[in-house]
């Protein structure tokens, strides 16, 4: 009888070491990996992808990190890049948001997706015309939260909030999470205090436990980054119960905000199309014109038209001269309003309608 305790303990101690060294090895290789490059430019030292060597200067080295946010890491597979999921579901979400009535997006194109509210505030210093724009939805059938909000609309938005930016410069809000944009932040509360809360509050009551959405498109998606260090920072929600989407979105914050919202984000991407020339700017705070600004993780940049079955991207480094930051020549305004083949902010004006040959870039 004792024998028989005995070998079953040792084989049970067995599969449990076995189990172990599975899950535990996977993340030893990855770790000695990035350990590399992070005790290099700790060090004070040049990585070099390529070679994978530390030196204090390369003659001949074409993908160099000098910060720790730059070590070449993808993205946890078990939060993994999908081009279809972005395709027919998140380009339906941001799209809507340029819709006075995104519920037609939806009926259209997702009719699982019910809108709660729409939230429009007048979100400038000196004219009503200038607003921002979020919506709250649900999908029952598939347990999800959706918290959108609009791009910036009509000839005077983008130069206001060049504008605010300047004036305002960059902020801490979230503890030890770095800065970011005052304006950023003003332009979430404003929705927030303008209905939001009580929407995602009321939907988060009803609906415990669903995933929550947050994604946006150029100031929208920069909003998204907003939302969700807010939400995540002020408890309502937990970061692995959150899907961040943003597509073409200017820069937020400095480089202490972007490493902590990497960090504390595992589902974080922003989607670039090719030329697009608002992820690339603003680079330094125009308030002091010294703070160089970072993008978080983990950019997707489609270098070509993004129709289906174009090749992508996934950027290994983050925020720094790579992947579509390389490239800084013929940047054009043409490229920001095109995701995945489609214009946007048009298509998501007429409802999304099911033909998308009209709103083609090509
Ligand atoms: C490493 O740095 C030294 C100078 O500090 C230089 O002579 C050498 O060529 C560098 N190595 C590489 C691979 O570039
Ligand atoms: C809304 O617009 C007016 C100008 O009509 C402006 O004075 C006011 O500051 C704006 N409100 C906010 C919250 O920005
Ligand atoms: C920052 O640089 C821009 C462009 O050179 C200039 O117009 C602006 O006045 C500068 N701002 C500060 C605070 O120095
Ligand atoms: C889609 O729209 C285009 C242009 O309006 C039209 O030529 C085409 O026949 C439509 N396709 C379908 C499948 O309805």
């Amino acid at each position: 009888m004792y024998s028989i305790i005995k070998s079953f303990l040792i084989i049970v101690s067995i599969m449990v070491l076995i189990l172990l060294l599975l899950g535990l090895l996977p993340n030893f290789f990855y770790f000695v990996h990035a350990q590399n490059c992070s005790t290099c430019v700790e060090s004070g030292n040049i990585w070099c992808v390529e070679s994978a060597e530390c030196n204090d200067t390369f003659s001949s080295c074409q993908t160099q990190i000098s910060l720790q946010l730059n070590c070449p890491t993808l993205p946890n597979p078990k939060y993994a890049y999908d081009d279809s999921f972005m395709r027919t579901q998140q380009l339906v979400l941001a799209s809507a948001s340029h819709c006075d009535n995104p519920q037609r997006c939806f009926d259209s194109q997702i009719p699982t997706i019910k809108v709660l509210s729409v939230r429009t505030v007048n979100c400038s210093a000196n004219s009503e015309e200038v607003t921002c724009m979020g919506y709250t939805a649900y999908d029952v059938s598939r347990k999800i939260i959706i918290l959108s909000f609009r791009g910036s609309k009509g000839p005077y938005q983008n130069q206001q909030m060049a504008d605010g930016m300047a004036s305002g410069g960059l902020l801490n809000y979230f503890g030890h999470s770095g800065k970011i944009f005052k304006l950023g932040y003003d332009y979430f509360q404003l929705l927030w205090n303008g209905g939001m809360q009580q929407d995602l509050r009321s939907l988060k009551y009803k609906y415990p436990g669903f995933e929550l959405w947050i994604n946006g498109h150029s100031l929208g998606g920069m909003l998204s980054w907003v939302a969700s260090s807010y939400l995540v920072t002020s408890g309502l929600y937990k970061p692995e119960d959150i899907k961040v989407v943003a597509f073409g979105s200017p820069r937020l914050g400095d480089y202490d905000f972007s490493v902590w919202y990497t960090q504390t984000f595992p589902y974080s991407y922003h989607i670039i199309h090719r030329l697009d020339l608002i992820p690339r700017v603003p680079v330094i705070d125009p308030h002091t014109n010294t703070t160089v600004l970072f993008h978080p993780r983990t950019e997707v940049w489609y270098n070509n038209y993004m129709k289906i079955d174009d090749p992508y991207q996934i950027c290994e480094e983050a925020d720094g001269n790579y992947c579509s930051a390389a490239v800084t020549e013929g940047l054009t305004m043409t490229d920001h309003g095109y995701y995945f083949n489609v214009n946007m902010p048009a298509w998501g004006r007429d409802g999304c309608p099911q033909n998308i040959s009209d709103y083609a870039q090509l």
